[in-house]
């Protein structure tokens, strides 16, 4: 930790629970993930500053749909969700620049519930960022930041006051494999209490075309963002990796419903990655795979919810039915009314 935990505005609370052991589970993921028969880079390593500058540009591409199809929804339906649920206060993980989240904290603002607001991310400026800009644009708005992996550290998220929504915005619950998603949906829901809800953004299954195109733009950012994590393991673990000897592959798996991110290695080499003293051959073409991002169905996402015990209130779509919000409630909850 470089900056101390607590700034001087009592509205703002900023906790980092990352410490130096987080360069060992880079560490332990890249050994674990170059060493095996189909090599693969585990994805939350994407969002240094770069990254994290790259996926902005990534949500500005006019082939990446799902940021601005969710915030329509959010523009359209955000009052209502605020209605429905009461809340009071937000907790959003994996919140970025919370562009889009802005939406949902003015809308409870204008209906006069707005009291706090818990941004956690892996990328401290960000976090320290959004905390800053949103605490100005809404005085009186308590911010309890965490910056932190929203896998290992999710029981930092503070004791609920009022009625909560946790938002995972973004379609990020898709980057998950489907075993640990599912495991995953179960731990958000022990967050919630019968007042509480889960805001889930999820993209949906549709033309393989089009959600291509949404990870292999025209103006390469995509293909950027994803040799960016090469760059990452390059500093943090010493490798010297080419990263424009790699070139970005996306491709739709339409059995398994997801698209896969894939660095190919564009001729026979072999990276050095110093820290783990270990040397890695790539054959000709050889793939790494980077990150899976999973597209849904409307029934799937029922099953995954339910799986986890979580009982679907509202599913909010747009007019092309690409992406979908869906707010859901612990089962028990629901079967009280
Ligand atoms: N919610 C925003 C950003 C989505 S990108 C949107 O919808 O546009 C995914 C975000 O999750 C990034 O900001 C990244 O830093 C963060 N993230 C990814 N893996 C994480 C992890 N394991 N723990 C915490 N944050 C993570
Ligand atoms: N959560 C985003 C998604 O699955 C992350 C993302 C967008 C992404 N483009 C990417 C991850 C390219 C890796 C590579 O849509």
């Amino acid at each position: 930790m470089d900056r101390p935990s607590i700034t001087l505005d009592p509205r703002v609370v900023v906790r980092n629970y990352l410490e130096a052991g987080d360069e060992r589970a880079l560490a332990d993921d890249v050994l674990d993930g170059l060493t095996r028969p189909f090599k693969e880079l585990p994805p939350k390593h994407f969002y240094d500053a770069v990254g994290a500058d790259l996926f902005d540009r990534i949500c500005e591409q006019p082939e990446y749909y799902p940021t601005r199809t969710e915030r329509a929804i959010l523009e359209a339906r955000a009052a209502d969700i605020v209605e429905l649920t009461g809340v009071t206060e937000l907790v959003e993980l994996g919140s970025g620049t919370a562009a889009k989240t802005r939406i949902l904290l003015q809308a409870m603002a204008d209906a006069g519930t707005l009291e706090r607001y818990v941004p956690f991310d892996v990328t401290e400026g960000m976090v320290r960022d959004v905390a800053e800009q949103l605490t100005e644009e809404h005085p009186g708005l308590v911010v309890h930041g965490i910056v932190g992996d929203f896998e290992r550290h999710l029981h930092h998220v503070p004791e609920p006051e009022g009625p909560r929504i946790v938002a995972f915005l973004g379609g990020t619950i898709g980057n998950f494999t489907p075993g640990s998603r599912r495991s995953y949906l179960r731990r958000l829901g022990r967050l919630l209490r019968p007042q509480d809800h889960l805001l889930l953004g999820t993209d949906l299954v549709k033309d393989p075309a089009v959600i291509e195109a949404a990870y292999d733009d025209a103006a390469g950012i995509t293909a950027a963002f994803n040799r960016n994590v090469l760059t990452v393991v390059n500093r943090e673990l010493d490798a010297n990796f080419e990263p424009e000897a790699f070139e970005h592959v996306a491709f739709f798996d339409r059995e398994r419903e997801w698209i896969e991110m894939r660095l190919r290695a564009s001729r026979k080499m072999t990276v050095h990655v110093g820290a783990l003293g270990l040397d890695v051959d790539f054959a000709p073409r050889e793939e790494l795979r980077t990150e899976i991002s999973a597209k849904f169905t409307p029934e799937r996402l029922r099953e995954d919810l339910a799986a986890a015990g979580l009982e679907l209130a509202e599913l909010l779509t747009d007019p092309e039915d690409r992406f979908a919000l869906s707010l859901s409630r612990p089962q028990e909850a629901a079967g009280r009314e």
